[in-house]
């Protein structure tokens, strides 16, 4: 890895729904911070003929764990938290970011990131930006500080359906028309439901997934978040448990 041998690993997750604003935060971080390598989980999906076929809808389903190799993921953070890993392949995901911070609010970003510089020294943060982070106490257990990212079914659904598509290991998916409603929602509420008070996933996160259970920071990114709120809090929870 970059940063030696002796670099504390710092994983972070990036966790939450289809365009609940996770690539935008965390692209946008890791530019601003110092040491920081992205790790995107769609870099783990299944070859495209593996990919699960849904039951009632016959589509691919792209948004289940079923179609993620969950054991090479996992061996892949474990060897890079314990100094073995290698820096991840060159992800097949596109960077750009639609969203982007003034130059003032950039400012105010820097210096609370230069205020803070004492606790980034020594240690290597690795971002882990998915969709399919926190379905698993098991998986949830293999960072060290988790962010979940969310917003409502309208919100996500809107976002989602104004994208042009996902790049696979094979080619590039385009979602059919009602994609988000028959697949994607249901999908994230089968897995997510049980960190969620009431179950209600329009809510927030209940009491033991943000407490010592979990300690998961519930960041909800709604129509009106802008990326200076999202970057801050995101920021804030970071330096507070590393
Ligand atoms: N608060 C916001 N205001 C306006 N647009 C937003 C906001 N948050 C995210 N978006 C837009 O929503 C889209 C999805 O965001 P992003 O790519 O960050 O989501 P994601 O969580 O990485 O989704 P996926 O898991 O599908 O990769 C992008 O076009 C982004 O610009
Ligand atoms: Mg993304």
């Amino acid at each position: 890895m970059s940063q030696g041998a002796t670099s504390k690993v710092v994983l972070v997750a990036f966790g939450g729904p289809s365009s609940s604003g996770k690539t935008t935060v965390a692209t946008t971080l890791t530019s601003l911070l110092p040491h920081v390598t992205l790790v995107q989980l769609d870099d783990f999906y299944l070859t495209d003929s593996e990919i699960p076929i849904d039951a009632t809808t016959g589509y691919q389903n792209w948004d289940c764990p079923q179609a993620l190799d969950f054991d090479k993921f996992t061996s892949y953070l474990k060897a890079l938290k314990n100094g073995t890993g290698e820096s991840p392949v060159e992800s097949v995901q596109s960077k750009d970011v639609d969203l982007s911070l003034s130059s003032s609010e950039l400012e105010t970003i820097e210096s609370v990131i230069a205020s803070q510089n004492d606790k980034f020294q020594g240690k290597h943060i690795v971002f882990v930006d998915g969709f399919m982070l926190f379905h698993d106490p098991e998986v949830i257990k293999l960072f060290d500080i988790k962010l979940f990212f969310h917003a409502s079914f309208e919100t996500l659904k809107k976002r989602r359906e104004s994208r042009k598509g996902y790049t696979t290991v094979e080619g590039f998916w385009v979602d059919p028309p009602d994609y988000f409603e028959k697949i994607v929602w249901p999908a994230f509420v089968d897995s997510h439901k049980y960190l969620f008070k009431d179950e209600d996933m329009e809510g927030n996160l209940k009491p033991s997934s943000t407490s010592a259970e979990y300690k998961i920071n519930d960041i909800a990114n709604e129509e009106s978040s802008t990326l200076f709120s999202l970057v801050n809090k995101s920021l804030d929870a970071i330096i507070e448990d590393l």
